[in-house]
Order: C-alpha cells, then structure tokens, then sequence
C-alpha cells in the first residue's frame, strides 16, 4: 500500500464511493503518462491489486509504486498485451500517442485500441475504463477529438464494457494545458485573440479526473456507459487567460488577431512555454471545438462538487509552489521513442565521448545534490546562454528544447526531464545519467559520476555521442571545442556550490 504520509492529500479521500476489494487486479496502462501517473497511487491508497503495464522498464517503479506488479508491454504487440491482461479484472486505458506528432499519432492510437480489444477479449476481463476527450460528435472535430472518439468506438466493438469518460481541458499541476495556459500569461505582454478563442470549453480540475476515474470503477450502475465530466464553470478560452492574468497580478492587454491560423498559434505556443509542437499544435487546433458536458449523468452517479476554474487554477499553482507535482505531460516519451535506447545497450560504449574530471574534498553527498539540482529555473550553473540558444535552436527545429525544465526541485527519478533531456539512471550519491532528447544527428548521453578514494571523491562529468552518418561526425567535432568549454566550466560550478 501507498503510504498516506507520502503526500499531503490524496484526491480520493473524499469520494462517496468506497473501495472495492472484491473488484480484484486492476491493470494501469498509460501509467508513464500524466493521468496514469496521477491514479496508480490514488489505486493503492485505497488497497488496490494494482498491475502496472510500462513499455520501458526501470528499477525506480518499485519505489514509485510500492505493492504494484510491474509488467513490461507494448500495445503494438497483442502477444505482450495478452500477458498484461491476463487475470486482470478491470483495466484502465490511458494509453495515448500524441508526442508522435499529426502524421503518426492517429493511426498508431486506433492500432493500440484495437490490439488492446483482441487481448482483453482473449483473457476475458470484465470491463475497460477509457478516458476520452470531450467534444461534440457529428460536429467538425479537430482530428484529435475525432481520433479520441474513434480509439473509444474501436474499444467499445467487442462484448467487454467499457466505461468512457470524456473530458475536455484539464487542469493541474503538471498538466500541458496548465502549463501553456500559465506560461503564456506569465511571459506574453500583449495577446492577440483569434475568433476560435471565444469558443466554450468547460475544463475540470485534475482531482476531479481522479475521482470519476476512480469513482466509476466503484460503482456497478457505471459500467460500460459514457460520461461527460467538466468542471463548475464554461468560460471562453480567451477569459480563461484573462482570468488566470488576473489571479497572477499581471497587466495583460487583449487585442483582436489579424492571423488567425490555428497552426501560428500553435508554433507560437511551443516558442514560448515549455510544451513542445507535436502537443501545442494539437491542442489549439481542438480549441475551435466547444467542449462542455452535454450528459451530466455522472453528477447524480458520484455525488462531489467539482472545482471551478478558478479553483483548479490556485490548486495547481499551490502544489507547484509547495514543489509537489507528481506527473507531468513531459514524463511520457517523445516522438521518437527509440531514444529510450540506454547507454548501458550499447556495445561496446559510443568511441566518441569525451571526459572532464576534477578532485573534491567535498562529501560524495553533497557533489551529487549539487549535479542533481541543475537544469530548469536554476540553469546550467555558468554560460546559461549557450544552453539556451541551444534549446532555442532546437526549439525552431521543432525538437524539445531546453524550455521543458523539470517536475520538480527537490526530486530526481528515472525518466524525468531536465530541459532537453531525460534522467537514464540515478544512483544515490553516486551518478547522474542523461539522455538527450533534442534534434541532432546521433544520440548522445551526459553522465556525472562521483568516484571516492580514502576521502578524495572525482568528480567527472562525461559527454557520449554514437554519430548517424557523415552528419553526426561533423556534429560532434563542430561542438567539441565548446564541450570543452561549457563542461570544464560546469564541473567547476558543480563542485563550487556543493
Ligand atoms: N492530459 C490531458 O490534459 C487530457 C485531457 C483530456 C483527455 N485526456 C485523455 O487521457 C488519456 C491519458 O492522457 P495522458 O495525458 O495521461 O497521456 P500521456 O501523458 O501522453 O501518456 C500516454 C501514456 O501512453 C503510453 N503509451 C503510448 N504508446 C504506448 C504503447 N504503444 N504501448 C504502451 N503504452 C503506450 C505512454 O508510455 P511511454 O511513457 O512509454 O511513452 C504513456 O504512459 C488519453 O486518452 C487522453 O486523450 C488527457
């Protein structure tokens, strides 16, 4: 079981159903993701048999889910979604593909809904929990509400029951929408409204997902139905901004767009917060579609009153301050998920890398939190700059930037990003392995490591790049002189401020 002094609350503590022990294993699938990442421990909290399905596997689950089984599985693989599902009760589906960009995430979505239907047929499970997107159908919606309906309808097709619940914008902490919403009005001066910005939507706070997610699994008279859940209010998403301007004390001016493209907007989007192309494109793009509930149903089956915007807003903002975001939309794999390849795969170990080392008398401790606290608000300790025009550059390209910054600043786990990469491996006091995840021809890994001899400790900082072509070559020689530079630099800070 989830320890209740882990956090400060728990979403579900409050919810009018009780828990359901008779209800046997429950799969998470999607629980890398934002949502799933959010509901495995509200799962074990309330004693849950939990089995958790992770495409990549890493020690670090067992401590993130204490009491869950593990199980590695692709979707794309029936055979591997057989094992997943085999003596499963009831599964939630949260499996999504948005970070593969427009071109692939559809037909990869409605791939997975379909192997997924075959497998949880085979092993006979009672029932499926999905949750969807909200928006209109027989409306014209945008390609990803669409996608979301169809994955729902490709589940539904089989005898098993599935319990869909759609939501629109959800807010919370760590959650895409939150963040574009809260960067732009904390960095923009001056918005230019577009005509789509006055469409409806009626977002829900992220708790108030939790509980219809939870609460339909407790409830019998819920199964296999459809739900639409939404928050306490149906704003625009031009008041949405000025409301959340308001709540910050910023001064905003509001005028009306001459460009209205929803595709401007989105790129736009992606400059100027931490959230990526492949996910701000889509979501402005579902910002024609008014999303608010038309089937209340939900609201006489499990009986709370869902937070208004407002109220989801100072939540967010609450526990991002107190530095308590759980998931975040980043934690999720890019669309290139063959980064995923780890440097320990490789053999042997990619001949171009290059070493910077330095002797400490400093305790291994205190060298290890002072590399783990880099990245995001605090930078890269010296030449900020640099990092930063690189992450720009990446940016332009469309790649991850350095904007993405990180879920939080007193903690490091495996697979959370720091700006343009992603933690591979952590060992207490000891290592600190990245793997990059911007454009650049080839994969590269930045490694910090703490070797300690009779009271001396070595602190090196290692860079490895296995090159693509004749490109990743040039690439790695263009940037070695300032490797050089930036790595001698950092090292020195590192130790500095240890
Ligand atoms: N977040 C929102 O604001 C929001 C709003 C409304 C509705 N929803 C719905 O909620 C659901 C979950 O969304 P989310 O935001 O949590 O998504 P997310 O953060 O992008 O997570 C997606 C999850 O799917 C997994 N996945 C992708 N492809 C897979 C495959 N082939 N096999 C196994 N796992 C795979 C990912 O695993 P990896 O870590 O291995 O990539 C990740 O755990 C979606 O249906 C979405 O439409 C979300």
């Amino acid at each position: 079981m989830q320890s209740k002094t882990q956090y400060t609350w728990w979403f579900c503590d409050d919810l009018p159903t009780d828990p359901r022990i008779d209800k046997g294993l429950i799969l998470v699938t999607g629980a890398t993701g934002y949502i799933g990442g959010r509901l495995v421990p509200e799962l074990l909290a309330r004693n849950y048999r939990v089995r958790v399905m992770v495409r990549s596997f890493s020690p670090d689950y067992a401590s993130r889910w204490p009491g869950a089984e593990i199980v590695q599985g692709d979707a794309l693989d029936v055979e591997q979604l057989n094992t997943a599902l085999k003596g499963v009760d009831t599964a939630y589906y949260l499996i999504h593909s948005l970070l593969l960009g427009y071109k692939k995430f559809e037909k990869t979505d409605i791939q997975v809904a379909i192997n997924f239907r075959i497998a949880a047929e085979n092993q006979k499970i009672k029932g499926i929990i999905y949750l969807s997107g909200l928006g209109k159908r027989n409306t014209q919606l945008s390609p990803h509400l669409e996608n979301r309906a169809i994955v729902g309808e490709n589940l539904s097709q089989g005898p098993i029951p599935v319990t869909i619940l759609r939501a629109g914008m959800i807010i919370g902490s760590g959650s895409a929408s939150y963040e574009i919403l809260s960067n732009l009005v904390r960095n923009t001066p001056i918005f230019f409204i577009p005509g789509w910005a006055k469409t409806k939507s009626q977002p829900i706070a992220l708790r108030d997902v939790i509980k219809y997610l939870v609460g339909v699994l407790e409830l019998d008279e819920a199964r296999g139905k459809e739900f639409d859940i939404g928050g306490k209010t149906i704003l625009t998403y031009d008041k949405k901004l000025r409301d959340l301007a308001k709540l910050l004390g910023k001064k905003r001016i509001f005028l009306p767009a001459v460009i209205t493209t929803h595709a401007v907007y989105g790129y736009l989007a992606s400059l100027l917060t931490p959230v990526p192309g492949p996910i701000t494109k889509v979501l402005v793009r579902g910002c024609r579609n008014e999303a608010i509930c038309h089937n209340n149903e939900i609201r006489e089956l499990i009986k709370f009153e869902p937070l208004s915007f407002e109220e989801a807003l100072i939540a967010a903002l609450l526990r991002e301050e107190k530095d308590q975001v759980t998931s975040r939309w980043s934690d999720s794999f890019p669309y290139a998920h063959e980064l995923s390849v780890k440097l320990t795969e490789l053999n042997p170990v990619p001949k171009y890398n290059t070493s910077y080392c330095l002797l400490s008398f400093k305790e291994p401790a205190s060298l290890f939190k002072s590399f783990c606290s880099i990245g995001g608000k605090v930078g890269w300790f010296q030449s900020n700059w640099m990092w930063r025009l690189r992450g720009m550059i990446d940016r332009l390209l469309l790649g991850v930037g350095s904007s993405r910054g990180r879920r939080s600043y007193s903690e490091l786990r495996v697979d959370d990003v720091i700006d343009f990469f992603r933690v591979e491996n952590i060992k207490k006091d000891k290592l600190l392995l990245l793997r990059a995840e911007m454009k650049i021809p080839g994969k590269a890994w930045l490694e910090f490591i703490i070797d300690s001899y009779e009271g001396l400790n070595k602190l090196s900082v290692t860079a490895y790049f296995q090159p693509s072509g004749i490109m990743g070559k040039l690439y790695w020689y263009f940037f070695l002189p300032f490797h050089f530079y930036l790595f001698k630099a950092l090292i020195k800070q590192i130790e500095k401020r240890s």
